[in-house]
């Protein structure tokens, strides 16, 4: 772990045109730096770089955020990663947080295995290309099956030899350790009898994304029904199966340039994918994704097209899984392959160029996929119907973009035969459910507390695009009270001068919206912003004003990114004036007027959406008279205090 003072240090030297620079030409422009933007095409530059803010925002793409973000964004980094990329770039010794015994020894038995792991996928390849045993049956195998030398080194396949301690033997003569041996689930201890896990397989690596080699699946050759098909890798402190898909060390560049990726399930798929020329592929090892995988994907690109073999069972079960995906705001779409054939199988009926169109040809969005699937499998049964129904809004409901929701919701209507109001209500009915929630919090949230290492790369686009439209709730409102407190939270407000002692006391726009908001106990639904305002009452109550640097440069990369949004867009004031024809006035000039008028739409806002949920809830008690009144009650406290809040949105609080 790299400690809080390093990172600040680093912070602290990544001077953004200096970090920008290295990969963008940048030319001076007023205040600001400009030049053409490495995240999209574009021929005429709008990627502005600000030296004073520290940030860089592109108002073509959107995409914006601090030098660490960048390198993030533009490297494909973690964000440790990305820590470690500047710290050498400014020759920071990073100093790693102490380190207690049990974790140093963790860090070396990691790095043993992965020692061993490194000699035996060598001594694998060296056992198929050149022993007698792997030559005979492994290549052969694979020749017969229709792959070329060439794949079978890029994935570094191999063989272990049939014996049943050859591997092992071989490993202890060469000085490897048993111990590590054992603990990388190559060899099995059997009380003191040591044998090879693999014995008589041909063997997969699984690499990480900078290629080390992980674990093995072994894949058995000849017939024997008693065996396993397949032997892979227990967990060990290197492999851990939930978080690597296999393929992506040979998928990653290609992944990223066609912004795209497959997934298969095999091993045979991906080898065979890449010798038709799709190289963008990745296997899920036969199990349903997890979210880390996910998140490993995503990485690199939004795009997720899975393929499926051409028969039923296998694409009902699978139906299920992809809710997964649809959750982390993938898009994902669905290539049935003709009957029988798996990717593997079909690539090696048809000639490349044909099985690159089939795959661009059949592609067809996940969810009109699924309904229509189930469509066909419950016909007229009723209750079938509504199961389908059920499962379908489920798929809908899980998906983080409300555009994208709405757009799902119209189709999915008249592909059912249902009016789009029945779809939309109960999308909406299971996304109040508690279990869905939190589901979609910000990225990285469960990190923010502590554990950086773990954090992986956001792209600084991805909190935006999820803010995209948040209609019926009080999104705007609550983002625009957090932009004037990161904004003008410093500013002086008010001035009171207390006639009998002569005293000053001087309330800040902070001050002010703080006490508006505690008072009435109202609370941040966005869980970006609510994390915000914990952070700047944490600050304010201890005599600080943070000012927008801190978020700027925060962990967190959602509030980074919404943060450098907040300061690099237009005032929304100057605007309004301009439509009225008025002179433009700047922000800064008339905090005095938008402080309040933000605390109160916001206020205005909370109201209404309880009053919304106490309208639901009566609708929910008919019939309980004594719970209907008490809620009729509240009701009554909702509106008028929404009475005085209009009446204070007419004239001014503040002069
Ligand atoms: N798998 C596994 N254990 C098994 C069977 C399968 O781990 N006993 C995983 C493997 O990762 C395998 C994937 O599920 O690659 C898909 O299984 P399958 O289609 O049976 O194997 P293929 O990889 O397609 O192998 P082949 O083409 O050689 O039959
Ligand atoms: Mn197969």
């Amino acid at each position: 772990m790299i400690d809080h003072s390093t990172i600040e240090r680093i912070f602290d030297a990544a001077q953004i045109t200096d970090v920008v620079s290295e990969f963008v030409s940048l030319k001076r422009r007023g205040v600001n730096m400009l030049g053409l933007c490495p995240f999209h095409n574009e021929k005429t530059p709008s990627f502005t770089v600000s030296p004073a803010k520290g940030i860089f925002k592109c108002f073509g793409c959107g995409k914006g955020g601090n030098a660490v973000n960048f390198i993030m964004e533009h490297e494909h980094l973690s964000y440790p990663e990305a820590l470690r990329w500047l710290a050498k770039k400014y020759h920071i010794e990073i100093e790693e947080k102490e380190v207690t015994p049990e974790e140093l020894a963790k860090q070396n038995e990691r790095e043993s295995i992965l020692v061993v792991t490194q000699y035996a996928a060598r001594q694998f390849t060296e056992n198929l290309f050149h022993g007698h045993e792997g030559m005979a049956l492994g290549l052969s195998y694979f020749r017969e099956r229709g792959f070329a030398d060439a794949v079978l080194r890029k994935f570094e396949v191999g063989y272990c030899n049939e014996r049943r301690d050859d591997f092992t033997k071989k490993a202890i003569a060469a000085g490897y350790k048993t111990e590590y041996l054992v603990s990388s689930g190559l060899t099995i201890d059997k009380e003191g009898y040591m044998f090879d896990r693999f014995a008589g397989r041909i063997m997969f690596p699984i690499h990480s994304l900078s290629g080390q080699v992980l674990g093995f699946g072994g894949r058995i050759i000849k017939t024997d029904p008693k065996a396993a098909k397949y032997v892979n890798t227990p967990e060990t402190e290197v492999y851990h199966k939930s978080r690597i898909v296999y393929g992506i060390f040979q998928a990653r560049q290609a992944i990223i340039k066609e912004d795209r990726c497959y997934l298969v399930e095999g091993y045979t798929d991906v080898l065979s994918m890449h010798e038709s020329g799709v190289e963008n592929v990745v296997a899920s090892s036969g199990t349903a994704l997890t979210q880390e995988q996910i998140r490993l994907i995503k990485r690199f690109t939004p795009n997720i097209t899975m393929l499926y073999d051409g028969d039923s069972a296998g694409i009902k079960a699978s139906l299920r899984g992809t809710d997964m995906v649809l959750e982390e705001g993938m898009n994902v779409r669905i290539v049935v392959l003709p009957d029988g054939e798996d990717p593997d199988s079909y690539s090696k009926k048809v000639s490349d160029e044909e099985y690159r169109k089939y795959l661009k040809d059949n592609e067809t969005d996940f969810i009109r996929f699924k309904t229509r699937i189930l469509l066909d499998e419950a016909q007229s049964d009723p209750v079938r119907r509504a199961n389908l129904v059920r499962e379908v809004v489920r798929s809908i409901a899980v998906i983080p973009d409300q555009i994208t929701r709405t757009v799902y919701v119209k189709e999915c209507s008249t592909q059912l035969g249902m009016p789009e109001e029945v779809v939309l209500d109960e999308v909406m009915k299971l996304r109040k459910q508690e279990s869905f929630r939190y589901r979609n919090a910000w990225p990285g949230q469960e990190t923010a507390s502590g554990n950086l290492s773990d954090m992986t790369a956001t792209t600084t686009t991805a909190p935006s695009q999820r803010h995209k439209k948040k209609e019926e709730t009080s999104f705007y409102s609550e983002r625009e009270v957090i932009r004037m407190l990161i904004r003008y939270g410093s500013e002086v407000l008010t001035r009171h001068t207390d006639k009998e002692t002569g005293t000053e006391t001087v309330t800040t726009v902070a001050d002010y919206i703080i006490s508006e908001i505690n008072e009435d106990g109202l609370t941040f639904d966005d869980p970006v912003f609510a994390a915000m305002y914990d952070e700047i009452t944490f600050s304010v109550n201890q005599g600080l004003i943070p000012g927008d640097r801190n978020f700027v440069h925060h962990a967190n990369p959602a509030i980074s990114a919404v943060t450098v949004d907040m300061l690099t867009e237009k005032d929304t004031l100057s605007r309004i004036w301009n439509k009225h024809g008025a002179y433009v006035e700047t922000e800064e000039m008339k905090i005095k007027e938008i402080v309040p008028d933000s605390v109160l739409k916001f206020k205005g806002d909370k109201i209404k959406m309880m009053q919304k949920e106490i309208r639901k809830a009566m609708a929910e008690a008919a019939g309980d008279d004594d719970k209907i009144s008490g809620l009729q009650e509240q009701y009554k406290a909702m509106t008028s205090l929404q009475k005085k809040i209009s009446a204070g949105l007419g004239g001014r609080l503040i002069i």
